[in-house]
C-alpha cells in the first residue's frame, strides 16, 4: 500500500462513444476513493478529457462529474486549447498514481497507458500491450485463437472491401461460407455494443457491414449462438490475479444491445450464476488464461457464452477497463466476494504501485 495521502489522478471522460459511461464509472470510483479509511489514504485529483480529447483540470472535471454527462464546448473555458493531449493540466505534477477510468478507444486501448508509461508513473490496470490487444476484437480473437481458447467461428473484414462491387461480392460469399446466418457484425474497436448489429440474411449483413464501416476500418463478423452470457472478474497484480465468482446477465431483449445495457430494469445480474461447479471452474480457468495470454493485470472482466444444452462454453471478450458504475458487474462481482467498493479501489491503487 502506498504511503498515506497518496496523490491519485483519476482521468475520465475521453474521446470515445463511451464518454458518458466513463463519467458514471468515475463518479463511483472517486466516491469510493474518498470514503471511509480511503479518505486518509488518498488525495484525489479528478482530470477530465473532453469529447475532443482536451485535458482539463479539477474545476472542470468536477463540473462534468456534477452534470453526469459530457460537457459541451460552450460549457468549457475559452479560448479552447488545441485538440488532443497538450501536456497535463496545471496542478497535476503532484500525481503519484494514475487511475484511468476510461472506456473504449483513446483510453482502454493502450494510448493513455503509453502516456503514463512515458511519464514513469504507476497506473491502475493493464499496460499498453494488454490494453491494445483487449480493445481490438480482431487482435484479441487472434491471440485467444493462437492459445486454443474456445471461440465462436468468426471472420475479419475491412471497410475498404465494401466500396468496390466486386470485392464486396467476394467478401459476402466468404462470410456466408465461413460464418453464415444468423451472425453478428461488429466494429473491431468499440464497446458497449455501439455499432453492433445482428444479421439474419444478406440484406441485413450488408446493412450491418455499412453501419460498422462508419465506425471502424476493421470489422468482425461472427456466428450468432443462442447461449447464456456469463462474466468473471479478475483483480490483482500480474503474478497474483484472482478470479471472482461467475456472474450472469439476463435481459429482456434478443441480445445485449446498448439500450438494454444502459436502461434501468431491462437487465438483471445473477451472482453467482446458477451453474454446475464444473462449468464455473472452467469459466474461472479460462478467465485467467485469457488474462495471461494478453498480459492483462490489475482489473479485467472476461465474458463468455454458455450453451447449456450442449455444455459448450465460448469466450466472447475481455474488457481491461470494465464498467465501474455502482450497478456494473465488475464491482458487484467483488462485492459478492465480500470486497467493498472502498477496498476494491484501494487494492487497485496498491496493485498499480506493485
Ligand atoms: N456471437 C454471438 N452470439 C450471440 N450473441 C452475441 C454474439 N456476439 C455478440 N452478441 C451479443 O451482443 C452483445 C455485445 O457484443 P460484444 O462482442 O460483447 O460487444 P461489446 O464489446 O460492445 O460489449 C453481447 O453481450 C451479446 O448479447
Ligand atoms: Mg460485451
Amino acid at each position: 500500500m502506498p504511503s498515506s495521502n497518496t496523490f491519485v489522478g483519476v482521468v475520465f471522460g475521453g474521446a470515445s462513444r463511451e464518454h458518458n459511461v466513463s463519467i458514471q464509472s468515475a463518479t463511483t470510483v472517486i466516491k469510493a476513493l474518498r470514503n471511509g479509511d480511503n479518505a486518509n489514504r488518498f488525495k484525489i485529483k479528478p482530470i477530465y478529457i473532453d469529447l475532443d480529447g482536451r485535458w482539463w483540470p479539477e474545476e472542470i472535471a468536477n463540473q462534468a462529474l456534477k452534470k453526469g454527462y459530457a460537457l459541451q464546448e460552450k460549457e468549457l473555458p475559452t479560448p479552447l486549447p488545441p485538440h488532443g493531449f497538450n501536456g497535463l493540466p496545471n496542478g497535476t505534477n503532484k500525481v503519484e498514481v494514475w487511475y484511468p477510468v476510461l472506456h473504449g478507444p483513446n483510453g482502454e486501448d493502450g494510448t493513455i497507458q503509453g502516456v503514463f508509461t512515458l511519464m514513469r508513473k504507476p497506473f491502475v490496470g493493464s499496460g499498453v500491450l494488454a490494453s491494445a490487444t483487449g480493445m481490438d476484437k480482431l487482435a484479441m480473437k487472434a491471440a485467444f485463437s493462437a492459445a486454443g481458447l474456445p471461440q465462436v467461428p468468426y471472420f475479419p473484414a475491412e471497410a475498404k472491401d465494401l466500396t468496390r462491387e466486386g470485392d464486396k461480392e467476394k467478401l459476402l460469399k466468404k462470410l456466408e461460407l465461413n460464418v453464415g446466418y444468423p451472425c453478428f457484425v461488429k466494429p473491431a474497436n468499440l464497446g458497449s455494443s455501439v455499432g453492433i448489429t445482428k444479421a439474419l440474411n444478406r440484406k441485413q449483413l450488408i446493412e450491418g457491414l455499412m453501419e460498422a464501416a462508419k465506425l471502424d476500418r476493421r470489422i468482425v463478423i461472427e456466428k450468432a449462438v443462442i447461449a447464456r452470457e456469463l462474466e468473471c472478474a479478475v483483480l490483482g497484480g500480474s503474478d497474483s490475479l484472482k478470479t471472482s465468482a461467475v456472474g450472469e446477465i439476463r435481459f429482456d431483449a434478443d441480445w445485449y444491445d446498448y439500450e438494454t445495457k444502459y436502461s434501468q430494469n431491462s437487465s438483471q445480474a445473477l451472482i453467482p450464476a446458477p451453474l454446475p461447479a464444473k462449468v464455473k471452474d472452467r469459466v474461472q480457468q479460462l478467465t485467467l488464461q485469457a488474462c495471461e495470454i494478453i498480459t492483462a493485470k490489475g482489473l479485467a472482466r472476461v465474458d463468455f457464452f454458455y450453451k447449456e444444452e450442449t455444455d459448450e462454453l465460448w469466450i466472447n471478450e475481455i474488457n481491461t477497463l470494465p464498467g465501474f458504475t455502482s450497478k456494473s458487474m465488475y464491482p458487484m462481482l467483488w462485492e459478492a466476494a465480500g470486497v467493498t467498493l472502498e477496498q476494491l479501489v484501494a487494492t487497485l491503487v496498491a496493485t498499480a504501485t506493485e
